[in-house]
């Protein structure tokens, strides 16, 4: 049966969630989290958590595909986010490669997969969900303002966290459904019309911190995101941090 573990406190729902998979875990088991300690974001980042405000929650998949696939799931579950966003506040999204949800510019959403892979053949993701939701402008550090927002900030309403959670989760696992039957061509289309990047002039800071000036080409049928460098090298983006390039 699918559990929904809500909890008041916790250094970071994907920890707890790595722990519940030792346990007999279903798809859809979630841990959702009024406030982290110590959110985690990608490449070894942390995530800024406002207790009450935002969304926080992790939801353990039992994965339907190929290892080498996985990382398409992190792109449904942003596609995923960003609609249920748009939905909600009536506002367009877009998505930054690879699952950071931008909302007027700037982020409002990111998203952490993590797998867990075993020797029994049975691999797991945790699919982690921040979303800023509630939080004011004061609420988020000063230094981060410029680039990160909220959707209340952004509509100048509140919304229930609740709620919005049911729906990410809801419609996470249909889409997962129909990733696993269909593959990713359902959704690249729906992807690229969100893209942030495409066609800007970016900053690719790779895993061993070298830098790349250039431009982005956009999303490959493989999930791949591609950028032209500046001296019109194709580079095919599976890891690291891409971003504009400040003018
Ligand atoms: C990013 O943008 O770098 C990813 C942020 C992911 C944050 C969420 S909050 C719930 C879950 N638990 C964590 O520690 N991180 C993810």
């Amino acid at each position: 049966m699918t559990k929904i573990i809500r909890i008041k406190e916790t250094d970071s729902t994907n920890k707890i969630a790595k722990e519940h998979i030792c346990k007999d875990v279903t798809t859809g088991t979630a841990i959702i989290s009024k406030d982290q300690t110590a959110g985690k974001g990608r490449l070894g980042k942390s995530w800024v958590s406002v207790s009450g405000k935002g969304l926080y929650c992790s939801i353990i998949i039992e994965t339907g595909c190929k290892r080498k696939e996985l990382s398409l799931i992190t792109l449904v579950a942003g596609l995923v986010v960003a609609s249920v966003i748009e939905r909600i506040s009536g506002f367009n999204t877009q998505l930054k490669w690879p699952n950071d949800i931008i909302l007027a510019g700037k982020k409002c959403a990111g998203i952490l997969c993590e797998a867990v892979l075993s020797e029994q053949g049975r691999d797991y993701v945790i699919v982690g969900i921040g979303i800023n939701i509630n939080l004011t402008l004061e609420d988020i550090p000063s230094n981060l303002q410029q680039k990160t927002t909220s959707v209340a900030i952004e509509s100048s309403r509140q919304f229930d966290i609740n709620e919005i959670f049911e729906r990410v989760h809801g419609e996470l696992l249909e889409a997962l459904d129909i990733y696993y039957k269909s593959g990713f061509d359902q959704f690249i289309e729906d992807w690229r019309q969100r893209d942030f990047l495409k066609g800007k002039t970016t900053c690719w800071c790779t895993v061993t911190k070298d830098v790349v000036l250039g431009r982005a080409v956009g999303l490959a049928d493989s999930g791949e995101y591609h950028i032209i460098d500046n001296n019109g090298k194709l580079h095919k983006v599976l890891s690291g941090d891409i971003s504009q390039a400040e003018k």
